[in-house]
């Protein structure tokens, strides 16, 4: 399992990190399998698998169920949880009882939290205590309602400096790598460079420390449309709703099950069976 350490190395070696999202035990173990280098519980999964309008409906106990059997499908990657909304912002005590649950209920390795300003001092505080913690810039979507929609963030020379700013202020604070989404690609470049910490970028362009994707948006998996920044590698929809409707029409046609599929009994008991 990759360590934070090696997460550094990587960047100092221009070795992409790449990191894919994964909400269950199926597709951690397919995340796994495939060979990603870090697993994130992203609190998407309240739109991707829970059917929520946006992550801010997500709470604590969903990304425990979720982050335990992603960790069941993934024992030997390295795990990061999204912290959900309102669960980093009420006070220290409560950051750092909702960050110990997190890491001690889910067997994840870090944590994740959205913003700079207020946040940093919550960031300082988690890493204090020994646990890991992934920042996340740019467009965080717990705050979608004040931001007023999912938007590229970072668009003006002041805005640009003010996230190159809080990128320093969460590096500072203890940060092991940042997550920057949907930035200008020159933005993230210059983050990236003058940061030590790996940048990890979503709509960020190509010269961030590593990329991150939805599990789902990839493989094109109960989603109608991608973002502009995602692309589609495979499409299960299409596989999925072909063997769905195989099966459907095989039992109506009564041609499943047929025999290698069902259990028989021996002859002999056959004769007893009508008496
Ligand atoms: O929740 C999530 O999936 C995320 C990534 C998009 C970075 O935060
Ligand atoms: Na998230």
């Amino acid at each position: 399992m990759r360590t934070t350490t090696d997460f550094q190395k990587m960047k100092q070696e221009h070795d992409k990190i790449v990191m894919l999202t994964a909400y269950d035990f199926p597709s951690a173990k397919l995340a796994e399998q495939a060979g990603v280098d870090v697993i994130l519980v992203g609190d998407s999964l309240g739109m991707v698998v829970l059917g929520y309008d946006s992550t801010v409906s997500v709470t604590m106990e969903d990304m425990v169920h979720h982050g335990k059997a992603v960790k069941r499908g993934a024992i030997d990657t390295h795990i990061i949880v999204d912290m959900p909304f309102m669960s980093y912002h009420l006070s220290i005590k409560d950051t750092l009882l909702n960050g110990t649950r997190l890491i001690q209920e889910t067997g994840a390795n870090a944590v994740k939290v959205e913003g700079a300003d207020e946040v940093v001092a919550h960031i300082k505080a988690l890493t204090r205590a020994g646990i890991p913690v992934c920042a996340h810039l740019g467009l965080t979507p717990q705050s979608v309602g004040v931001l007023g929609g999912y938007k590229v963030q970072g668009k003006s020379a002041a805005a640009a400096n003010k996230l190159i700013e809080d990128a320093k202020k969460c590096e500072e604070a203890g940060a092991f790598m940042l997550v920057l989404e949907c930035v200008p690609k020159q933005l993230a470049k210059a983050i990236s460079q003058s940061l030590s910490i790996p940048t990890i970028g979503i709509g960020a362009g190509a010269e961030t420390d590593g990329q991150v994707l939805v599990y789902h948006d990839i493989l094109m998996y109960g989603v109608e449309r991608l973002p502009k920044f995602a692309k589609q590698y495979t499409n299960l929809n299409v596989e999925i709703q072909k063997g769905i409707e195989h099966y459907i029409s095989e039992v109506k046609q009564k041609s499943f099950p047929s025999d290698p599929h069902s259990f028989m009994m021996k002859e002999e008991e056959m004769l007893g069976l009508y008496g």
